[in-house]
């Protein structure tokens, strides 16, 4: 959690570094900082609140000329979203400033023994801590910043992106790498640093992305030198052409990210389909696993890990493998897996989901899958996350950068990959004919129309939203492929409106949930035609009968469910195996408004943060 951002060259500093906070402000958001270095002083303002606070405050406060700055935004972890706790920190001596995102575990005894030698620390920080265990190491060892920086990280433990300056040596910024993601940005004689490589992007596209434990003493005029922490070994860069463009991370005429990338889906599913999924030739194509289909084919079960709306992929997921490939299944919280001792064989394919490819616990359950002899497939969007680079191989979901804190399109995407990799397994175990295979393939084809049509329910779901913006507590229900979906449904009004709200298996309500409805409380049933259609319409006239609001979510032409439900969304019929693709969109499009009626921050959720990297 946290964004960090760095500049060094021959612009202004201020402009790119806040502009660059901003993008990054989906990390965290409870307070921001920057310090710029003028030629003669370093001047540093930070605060409590948003990067526009911090914008204000600057302006008003400090000189922003420079052509060297770093800035934060923070997702506070050590300390409460303060102004004292808001980096940049400042080393004792002034002399050295520093961003950080992640945790420095061993900080308490740290300092400690910096109390002893007489530091004094303003902050609650382990940043503060880690800065000035740096500057000890500097002046204690007598050597460059870049060296001291390598020492101290070698006594902590812990995860970081760092980045770092001395203002007596203002020509030079060291930044390193463990856990936390960290991009360099390459320009003609200037450097720009992030935890991803939006903030840089109208400059360059030339980037290196640091591995876990390297840094890279980034100098003007120089080559940038990137070295091992641990043994001090010469690394080489690996220097990205980045595809992203300036477009995909603005918000394109929407209120909100979150309902550009809603809106984005069509698309977005048919990038992760596009040259992977050819339904005249009945293929599926797919680099990542062609050299690794016999792990696949030949393993007793899938173990799926993953989190929050990547773990509801995951889920749908199972429900698509054990249907159409015929391979047992287990989804597991990454969280939970990593920590109670699974046992995981060589023969266990483990399959880990992630949007933004940095969830601590999704990494953790990564390594410790891999240290069991299992194969590690990666299903990510960030290109070249930790996640895409830790897995043996992997799939990328091409959903273009989601910004929005609720993920959207992340969810449809992942679905969209998982569908395509159960084909290709069906097909090698021959479990579909020529011409089932076929139809199925070009039944995946219409999904991005069909996703179109879906969307235009958007003003009657708004009318929706109205009458139930005001609700305390909601029920998803769902059953089969469209359960995980239920789940997602209620995930996504949790997180962004801060209603209560529950997803269940519909035939779970009988065993209690039903103890809760009434005439106060909003149902939301997805009641698609295929799959356990009667049973669902049962359990519907069970809400009817109790008084309880129903919004129902059902295909096109739909007559029975029409008749009980206070509130009828339609979608367009399809393969009962693909439904989820659909049923989640007008789910979203609900949160969203009820959301936005409520006056929440949309994009940037109370208490949340984009990427997880903290347990
Ligand atoms: O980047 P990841 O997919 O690994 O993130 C997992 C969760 O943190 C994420 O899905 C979270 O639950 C979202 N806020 C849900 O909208």
């Amino acid at each position: 959690m946290c964004g960090i951002v760095g500049y060094i060259g021959h612009r202004d500093a201020y402009p790119i570094v806040i502009k660059g906070l901003q993008r990054l402000e989906y990390r965290g958001y409870d307070s921001a900082g920057i310090a710029l270095y003028d030629g003669a002083s370093v001047n540093l303002c930070k605060t409590k609140g948003k990067v526009e606070d911090l914008k204000k405050k600057a302006k008003s406060e400090i000189s922003l000329s420079g052509n060297l700055g770093i800035g934060h935004t923070r997702w506070a972890t050590h300390g409460v979203p303060n102004d004292v706790n808001s980096h940049p920190h400042y080393s004792n001596s002034g002399d050295l400033v520093i961003i950080h995102n992640g945790i420095i575990e061993n900080y308490e005894s740290i300092k400690k023994e910096l109390i002893k030698r007489g530091y004094t620390f303003e902050s609650d920080t382990d940043t503060e801590v880690l800065v000035n265990l740096i500057e000890e190491v500097k002046l204690k060892e007598n050597v460059m910043l870049g060296q001291a920086v390598q020492i101290a990280l070698n006594e902590v433990v812990g995860a970081y992106a760092i980045a770092v300056f001395d203002k007596k040596k203002p020509d030079e910024i060291v930044v390193a790498k463990l856990g936390s993601p960290l991009a360099i940005g390459i320009g003609d004689n200037e450097f720009f640093i992030a935890s991803d490589a939006s903030p840089f992007i109208e400059f360059t596209n030339n980037a290196i992305y640091l591995e876990d434990e390297e840094m890279a003493i980034i100098r003007l005029g120089k080559e940038i030198k990137l070295r091992k922490i641990k043994n001090d070994a010469v690394a080489y860069p690996n220097i990205l052409e980045l595809q992203m463009n300036i477009e995909e991370i603005e918000k394109g005429g929407f209120d909100h990210f979150m309902l550009k990338e809603i809106y984005e889906q069509p698309r977005a599913i048919l990038d992760t389909y596009r040259g992977r999924l050819l339904a005249k030739q009945g293929i599926v194509k797919m680099a990542g696993i062609d050299q690794h289909l016999d792990k696949f084919l030949n393993a007793n079960r899938i173990i799926i890990v993953a989190c929050g709306t990547s773990w509801h992929a995951g889920l749908v997921a199972e429900y698509i493998f054990e249907n159409l490939a015929r391979i047992p299944v287990e989804v597991e919280y990454a969280s939970e897996f990593r920590y109670r001792n699974p046992i995981i064989t060589e023969n266990d394919v483990v399959i880990a989901i992630s949007q933004s490819g940095e969830t601590a616990d999704t990494l953790a359950a990564i390594k410790l899958a891999k240290e069991n002899g299992a194969f590690v497939f990666g299903v990510c969007n960030v290109v070249g996350s930790s996640i895409a680079r830790e897995t043996h191989a992997g799939a990328y979901t091409h959903a273009g950068p989601e910004i929005g804190v609720a993920s959207t399109k992340a969810f449809t995407t992942q679905i969209t990959v998982l569908t395509l990799l159960a084909l290709k397994l069906a097909k090698e175990k021959e479990l579909f004919t020529d011409s089932q295979f076929h139809e199925y393939l070009t039944e995946l084809e219409t999904i991005p129309s069909k996703v179109e049509k879906a969307l235009e329910s958007n003003p009657l779901i708004e009318i929706i939203a109205d009458v139930y913006k005001d609700s305390t507590n909601c029920l998803y229900l769902g059953r089969g492929y469209n359960f995980p979906v239920a789940l997602e449904g209620a995930l996504k009004l949790k997180e962004i409106s801060y209603i209560h709200a529950e997803g269940y298996p519909a035939a779970e309500m009988k065993h209690g949930p039903i103890a809760l409805i009434d005439e106060h409380m909003p149902v939301f049933v997805i009641a698609t035609n295929k799959g356990h259609y009667e049973k669902v319409v049962s359990n519907i006239q069970e809400i009817k009968s109790r008084k309880g609001k129903i919004i129902a979510i059902v295909t096109e032409g739909d007559v029975q469910v029409k008749e009980l439900a206070d509130h009828c969304i339609e979608i367009p019929e399809t393969f009962e195996s693909l439904t989820p693709l659909l049923t989640t969109i007008p789910l979203q499009l609900l949160s969203y408004h009820i959301a936005v009626m409520r006056n929440c921050n949309v994009d940037q959720p109370r208490n949340l943060a984009k990427s997880v990297t903290v347990e």
